[in-house]
């Protein structure tokens, strides 16, 4: 959180109510400490595949689907399609049950595993692709999505200031050194890459949003 409670406050009550599905999928997230993404960052990625007309979505990370929803209910928009990835076979099984109960089957293929192994067996491209997986695997996740992403098309990465800590000169527990480490590294490789046009915005607990230039 980047700037007061009460404007994070303040700027969920704009969206309104979430339907009975989202609000349920929110308090289970909560009671269990699954993290999914706030619903201002699942509102602003339906936004974004909706604006952007995003027809194959990718996204590492599925938990039990909440932003998978955002996502698909996006793509219902724009005739597209999501795949979803998550190594975690209970969340998985619970995220297909959520994407049922939301009429999205037809919209979202759930695969299990590795995302670093299936990354490497996929062929096609993709429009947009949203990481929210393992922090510490960013970099590699990075290096296996490049070729997958079409040009054009728009990767967008939660967490990415994860807490603030990625600021330098910020203070935290050593044992979260290493993940701290990688994400700030990610970030400067993504910043830098001259393949992509990368913006921060510091909303919910940072996202970056690339667009990947040329052929
Ligand atoms: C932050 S949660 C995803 C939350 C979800 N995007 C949402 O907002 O509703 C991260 C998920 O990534 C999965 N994960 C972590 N490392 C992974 C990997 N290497 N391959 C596939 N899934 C992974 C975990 O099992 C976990 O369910």
């Amino acid at each position: 959180m980047f700037y007061p409670f009460e404007m994070e406050r303040y700027l969920e009550s704009l969206l309104g109510e979430r339907d009975p599905l989202l609000s349920e999928m929110e308090e289970q997230a909560l009671k269990e400490t699954i993290p999914v993404v706030t619903p201002m960052v699942g509102n602003f990625l339906n936004l974004l595949v909706q604006t952007s007309n995003a027809q194959a979505v990718l996204e590492i990370g599925t938990a039990i689907g909440y932003s998978t929803i955002w996502l698909a209910r996006a793509a219902q928009e724009t005739g597209g399609h999501v795949t979803t990835i998550d190594m975690n076979k209970d969340r998985l099984a619970r995220a297909r049950e959520y994407i049922e109960r939301a009429q999205l089957s037809d919209q979202v293929t759930a695969l299990e595993g590795d995302a670093r192994k299936i990354l490497t067996t996929l062929d096609s491209s993709f429009d947009f692709v949203f990481i929210d997986a393992a922090k510490g695997e960013y970099l590699e996740y990075l290096s296996l999505i490049y070729p997958l992403i079409a040009p054009g098309g728009l990767l967008v990465v939660d967490n990415v200031l994860f807490r603030g800590w990625v600021v330098p000169g910020s203070t935290f527990a050593p044992k979260y050194d290493r993940m701290v480490g990688g994400l700030r590294q990610f970030l400067e490789d993504l910043a830098r890459n001259s393949s992509f046009s990368t913006t921060v915005l510091p909303f919910g607990d940072g996202v970056s949003i690339s667009r990947r230039i040329g052929l």
